[in-house]
């Protein structure tokens, strides 16, 4: 059995009990450590579960995954997911490729950074499409992910913007060079989204969005030390949120009266 676990977004007692149960019988423990991590590192699962487990990076979730599914034919096999297995897309390829190879597959829920955004006082019900922010690079700014943002706001919907995280990318001299090399590590603040997006508006100069909209920032939500912040779009960009991981999130021109109350406690005016 293959089993995709979800390990919530505080620490490592958020796992459920149903998910606890199955990290300890299997036979072969793995946490991807690419779409999102935990607060607590890898030793502290360890010493809760009382068990080894193995970093499972890009290369393994997507180049060489078929090696595990076989292994799950015979052996159980969990994957540890920080948030929900299903809150990234790459999880739901996983699915489908056990599928074609046979393997029975088994998801463990938990709560996810898509539905623990409302923890702003922005309703779930309020939302439109999900983006996601890329880092850009000196030849590569793509814009397209504002185009969602407006189509929501204009629609009176808020917007949840996922920020990019860089982890064990090869730099650009191990791409033409053919040797192993990686960048450190990096997770977009929001005050560097604020920043790229502050850009688009600029090139663009006919957005509903300008720099005085009221944007949230989000960080390290579900753990003791989360923050959450109302400002406007230009203000946010000097924002320091410390650590990550940080969301952002555009909310609808017209906020109803109760989402207005719930986010004035975290605006400065
Ligand atoms: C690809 S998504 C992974 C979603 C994850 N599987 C889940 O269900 O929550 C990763 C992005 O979600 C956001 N994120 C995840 N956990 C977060 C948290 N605890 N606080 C704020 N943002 C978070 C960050 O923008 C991060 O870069």
């Amino acid at each position: 059995m293959f089993y995709l676990v979800g390990l919530g977004l505080g620490d490592a007692k958020d796992i459920t009990v149903r998910g606890l149960e199955i990290v300890k019988k299997c036979n072969k423990v793995l946490l991807e450590a690419y779409t999102s991590i935990l607060t607590v590192g890898q030793e502290v699962l360890e010493a809760f579960y009382g068990r080894p487990v193995i970093i499972a990076d890009r290369e393994l979730c997507e180049s060489n995954i078929d090696d595990i599914l076989k292994e799950a034919i015979h052996t159980d096999v969990a994957l540890l997911v920080v948030g929900d297995p299903l809150g990234a897309t790459t999880h739901t390829d996983m699915l489908l490729r056990a599928k074609q190879l046979g393997v029975e597959t088994e998801v463990v829920h938990n709560a996810s950074i898509i539905n623990a955004v409302s923890c702003c006082g922005l309703q779930l019900y309020n939302f439109g499409e999900t983006v996601s922010i890329p880092y850009w690079t000196e030849t590569w700014k793509p814009s397209s992910f504002f185009d969602k943002i407006v189509g929501n706001f204009s629609r009176n919907l808020h917007t949840l913007c996922l920020l990019d995280i860089k982890v064990k990318e090869p730099t650009e001299e191990s791409l033409t060079k053919k040797i192993r090399q990686y960048m450190n590590p990096k997770f977009m603040t929001v005050s560097e989204a604020s920043s790229q997006l502050l850009q688009i508006i600029e090139a663009r100069q006919n957005s509903n969005i300008t720099k005085s909209t009221l944007v949230v920032g989000l960080s390290r939500i579900g753990s003791p030390d989360q923050k959450i912040v109302a400002r406007s779009l230009g203000e946010m960009q000097n924002y320091d949120l410390g650590p990550p991981l940080q969301s952002l999130v555009i909310p609808a021109p017209v906020l109803h009266p109760l989402e207005l109350d719930y986010i004035r406690h975290y605006s400065v005016s």
